[in-house]
């Protein structure tokens, strides 16, 4: 029998955050998921802090939340309102839940988990917003590091950026925070967009979504076509699923193109701050030093029939089956 993956999430909640808790909930067969901290980034951590509430009670999930830091390491928030709405969930409105965030600190509550760990077992770290929760993790409590098995994370990339043309959003709202976690020696899989870009829906599979009787399926697909309708995705027929893309890796890494690569980032005031910075040349590097990774490509097709078959295969499991529902 293999053993689940650990598994906490640090997010952002956030459009393509909450179908990727909605993915991650679908395959509690690989993950056993033990939390999930917050982060300011799409929305203030208020709000981010309340979707994550929402969405593990609408996810049926019963994993602690905890809240994190509410503005970036040196910088104010820069908040992605367009995309992801007022609420940080687009145009999905869902049951308010009676839950409230743990007492703790989200970096208290990940240094306290991760040192509570018996013997050589070890957390996968899934972060899907700014890294800013766990800089200051590593930063504050080095200790740790070794019970982290890796931090895969969405955010970055080798070329290109969406928030500027050269810096990704993740990274460029927090780029001393991303710094301080590649330089920490943890292992890392960078899911940026050179990856999640081709990880889209279509208008079409998101109208199918919407339209569908299953309660997840619908959620989620209200929740993207928000964004596909309110930015520049419009012209483009598809929105990209970004923060999917690091569960999916983990479930489905041969859909993906991944080389290794020693990563950076730019932290100047200049216009290419928040830009990172893949090192290809693993020729110039020690062997050891080489355990961080870059998706370079993804197979489009495949990530959308596995993330709809998913969506729906957890409406199902949670809300019961709906006639007539296909793809
Ligand atoms: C990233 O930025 C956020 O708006 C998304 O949730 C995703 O994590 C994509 O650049
Ligand atoms: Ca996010």
């Amino acid at each position: 029998m293999t053993m689940k993956r650990k598994i906490i999430m640090d997010c952002d909640p956030g459009v393509d955050d909450a179908v990727a808790l909605a993915f991650a909930a679908a395959h509690q067969e690989a993950f056993e998921l033990l939390a999930i901290t917050t982060v300011s980034g799409n929305q203030s951590i208020e709000k981010v802090t309340r979707n994550a509430l929402n969405l593990v009670d609408f996810y049926k999930l019963d994993i602690p939340v905890a809240r994190g830091m509410a503005e970036p390491i040196t910088r104010v928030p820069v908040y992605a309102e367009r995309t992801h709405g007022e609420t940080g969930l687009g145009h999905c409105v869902l049951p308010v839940s009676s839950r409230c965030a743990e007492e703790e600190h989200a970096v208290m509550y990940l240094r306290n988990i991760l040192s509570a760990l018996p013997g050589n077992e070890k957390i996968t770290l899934v972060a899907t917003g700014p890294l800013t929760n766990l800089a200051m993790l590593l930063k504050l409590f080095p200790e740790v590091k070794g019970k982290i098995r890796e931090i895969v994370f969405m955010g970055g990339a080798a070329c290109g950026g969406n928030i500027t043309p050269c810096a990704e959003f993740n990274s460029y709202t927090d780029p001393e925070a991303a710094k301080i976690v590649f330089h920490s020696g943890v292992p890392l899989v960078m899911c940026g967009l050179d990856a999640t870009m081709k990880c889209t829906l279509t208008r079409r599979q998101v109208a199918k979504l919407c339209q569908s009787g299953d309660k997840v399926a619908k959620a989620c697909g209200d929740m993207a076509g928000f964004s596909l309708e309110n930015t520049s995705s419009k012209y483009r027929g598809e929105i990209s699923i970004h923060d999917v893309v690091p569960y999916m890796y983990l479930i489905h890494p041969e859909i993906f193109t991944v080389k290794p690569a020693i990563l950076d980032v730019d932290c100047s005031e200049g216009i290419s701050r928040g830009a990172t910075l893949c090192d290809f040349r693993w020729w110039k590097h020690e062997e050891g030093e080489l355990d961080s990774f870059v998706l370079m490509d993804a197979d489009k097709s495949k990530f959308q029939e596995y993330l709809i078959t998913a969506l729906y295969e957890l409406g199902e499991a949670l809300y019961g089956k709906k006639e007539g529902l296909d793809q």
